[in-house]
């Protein structure tokens, strides 16, 4: 068995950083390992025009620590007045490398997002015609739909419509946590979907059993344990179409930890160990770095990384159980066994 593997410096393809305080203190925990990130828009207000997506890669860039060797990858919020030249001209930028649709009320900050999905085409046939992604917050939101059933209804009722409305449009379907999403973008040509470390780690049991524990609760929630072993094989399959998206979302301990706690896993400090140790018991490591690295980057047409991080086995490593921010504590999401994969940088 391996003791070292030596990996293309990963991407996370779908990050949460917010801003101010928050976003200096969480930061260098994703810059630490990670060559680029794709940046995720609910911040409040949403980053909704080019101009927006521009002055927060500004605020970003100022709050990465001294010779950070990170870059991030801009998105844009979608909204049913968003301009279809300005999510062009956001693109011609270079900045900006997909548009997000969360549906309204889907999950944090989501309520400027889509409620007419009729709204929003022009803008979807834009991007089609320019070759700038979607991506996808799959779920419905109606009330009448069980919420451990509504990604499997959005990929009938809103994503199948979609495509076949506009098939040119290149499209990621975010954080899957279903076997029928598994399924869904196995079978499609043109799409992409990113895979959580939290989904790949942890079931439906894991929040509710033996007690509610507020830091595995996050959207899409997390489902049965045969969801969970399709996403874990989706993920080790060397499938280019699934990545690395850790959906790393913090909040502070008190909002997480409350009557109505915050939705959102935060697992940028340890992904990367995490996701060794997951990738080594299924006998993958050498899928890992497709996964983490070169998967991500292919489909979104960005060069391979060049430079490298270094993982190296040993004894079990003891990440911090919580970030310090100016906002507050940050818990880190906690696998529930030992992890020996250390990160060298
Ligand atoms: O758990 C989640 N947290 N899911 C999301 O879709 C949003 C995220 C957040 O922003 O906190
Ligand atoms: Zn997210």
């Amino acid at each position: 068995m391996p003791t070292r593997l030596i990996l293309r410096r990963p991407d996370d393809m779908h990050l949460h950083l917010r801003d101010g305080a928050m976003l200096a203190g969480i930061l260098p925990e994703t810059a630490r390992h990670f060559a680029r990130a794709l940046i995720m828009p609910n911040l409040v207000p949403p980053v909704v025009t080019a101009a927006q997506a521009q002055s927060y890669h500004a605020r970003i860039l100022a709050a990465l620590p001294d010779g950070a060797d990170f870059t991030p990858l801009m998105t844009l919020y979608l909204t049913e007045t968003t301009d279809p030249d300005d999510v062009a001209t956001a693109h011609a930028s270079g900045l900006v490398h997909a548009v997000k649709l969360y549906p309204a009320g889907a999950t944090t900050n989501s309520q400027s997002g889509v409620r007419d999905f009729a709204a929003v085409r022009p803008v979807l046939e834009r991007m089609a015609e320019i070759g700038l992604p979607l991506c996808l917050h799959g779920e419905v939101t109606h009330a009448d739909v069980d919420i451990f059933d509504r990604e499997a209804v959005f990929l009938e009722t809103v994503l199948d419509p979609m495509r076949r409305a506009i098939p040119e449009l290149r499209i990621v379907l975010e954080h899957v946590t279903t076997k029928q999403g598994v399924e869904y973008v196995q079978a499609a040509d043109n799409m992409g979907a990113t895979l959580t470390t939290h989904h790949l780690v942890i079931n439906r049991n894991h929040i509710l059993a033996g007690g509610i524990r507020p830091h595995y609760y996050c959207l899409p929630v997390a489902k049965r344990e045969t969801h969970r072993l399709a996403l874990l094989a989706a993920a080790v399959s060397g499938d280019p179409r699934f990545f690395l998206g850790t959906d790393s979302a913090p909040h502070t301990d008190d909002a997480k930890e409350s009557a109505c706690g915050c939705a959102g896993c935060f697992t940028a400090t340890n992904t990367m160990s995490i996701l060794a140790e997951v990738f080594e018991q299924q006998g993958a490591l050498d899928k890992l770095e497709g996964f983490t690295s070169t998967h991500g980057a292919a489909f979104y047409g960005l060069r391979q990384s060049r430079a490298q991080i270094t993982l190296r086995k040993g004894d079990p490593i003891r990440y911090p159980a919580c970030i310090e921010t100016g906002a507050g504590p940050v818990t880190v999401f906690d696998p529930g066994f030992d992890l020996h994969w250390h990160v060298e940088t």
